[in-house]
């Protein structure tokens, strides 16, 4: 079969059995363009519970997949490839939050997203990296254990000089691989061009940009910019996104090596067979850690 023949494929079953897909925007442009939505892991998960489709294939990695079904209870949501974990999401566990929790008795734990359900039980708001800033600011609390990037941490923390801040070493992979040797090595071949990073970027890489952001932040900045050329640093996806979606600008990768293959894990067959109902692993919580990880979700679009 040709890549369009298995998308028509995918487009004809999705339509027959009333499946909505949900695709990352670090899937591959394959997946991207037969999904019904693209966007960051929040957006998609708030989508989903919007959808009239009983049936959701969520193609990024677990903790995504987790989020919808923290906000659906009710639909079927399945993982598209079940090897496609988040190393980050799965660095901590619930142990070692509420050992942390004991030493530093007085202060909140705010938990990225990108965190197991299980893990957000222990803690008391979630974030993503476009509304970490706002809710840490919002917090009455000045004292605030971030987890479990260090490097969203310490790019929220520098911009709330008056909060104190506990950050623990954990860290997106990807991310974390850029060096800033590699920043000053682009900039030299591309000199007019700006720099968006994403916060999970070390420190040192981080403050070398132009732009910091999620990946629908970087995105926009760069759709709506009138400069002409940009170095991404994040998920070299976002890379092709924009050279679909603004073809008269440049786009170039920071590292050649920022890609994620637990993002990269899920094919367009696995979507065809999940369709088919032969692939994939339907996402199963347990009702009180659902309602413990949604009260954390909860807090996080009160304060967001
Ligand atoms: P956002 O899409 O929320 O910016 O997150 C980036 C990421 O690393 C997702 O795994
Ligand atoms: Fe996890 Fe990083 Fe991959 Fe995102 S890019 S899924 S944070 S490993």
């Amino acid at each position: 079969m040709t890549v369009k023949q298995i998308q028509d494929e995918i487009i004809r079953l999705k339509k027959e059995k009333d499946i909505c897909i949900l695709a990352h925007a670090y899937q591959s442009r394959e997946i991207i363009e037969i999904a019904d939505f693209m966007g960051d892991s929040f957006a998609l998960s708030v989508e989903a519970s919007k959808v009239p489709q009983k049936t959701v294939i969520m193609c990024g990695v677990r903790f995504m997949a987790e989020t919808v079904k923290i906000l659906s209870p009710d639909k079927k949501v399945i993982l598209s490839n079940p090897v496609a974990g988040c190393p980050m999401a799965e660095q901590m566990d619930r142990e070692l939050i509420l050992q942390v929790r004991e030493q530093y008795p007085d202060y909140t734990v705010v938990a990225y997203i990108n965190t197991t359900s299980e893990l957000k039980t222990v803690c008391d708001v979630c974030v993503t990296s476009s509304s970490a800033l706002t809710i840490c600011k919002k917090l009455e609390n000045d004292k605030i254990l971030f987890i479990p990037d260090c490097n969203l941490g310490d790019w929220i923390a520098k911009q709330i000089p008056e909060k104190q801040f506990k950050l623990l070493n954990g860290g997106c992979p990807t991310h974390a691989r850029i060096s800033a040797k590699e920043v000053e090595n682009v900039k030299k071949m591309h000199p007019d061009a700006l720099l968006l990073v994403h916060p999970e970027c070390k420190p040192e890489v981080v403050e070398k940009a132009d732009y910091v952001g999620s990946t629908t932040g970087i995105m926009k900045f760069a759709e709506q910019s009138d400069n002409k050329e940009f170095i991404i640093g994040t998920e070299n996806s976002i890379v092709t996104n924009l050279q679909l979606s603004c073809p008269d600008k440049m786009f170039y990768p920071l590292s050649k090596d920022c890609i994620c293959s637990n993002m990269k894990a899920t094919t367009l067959v696995d979507v065809l067979n999940c369709c088919k109902g032969v692939f994939g692993e339907e996402i199963e919580l347990d009702e009180d850690i659902r309602l413990k990880a949604k009260a954390c979700i909860d807090k996080m679009i009160e304060l967001g």
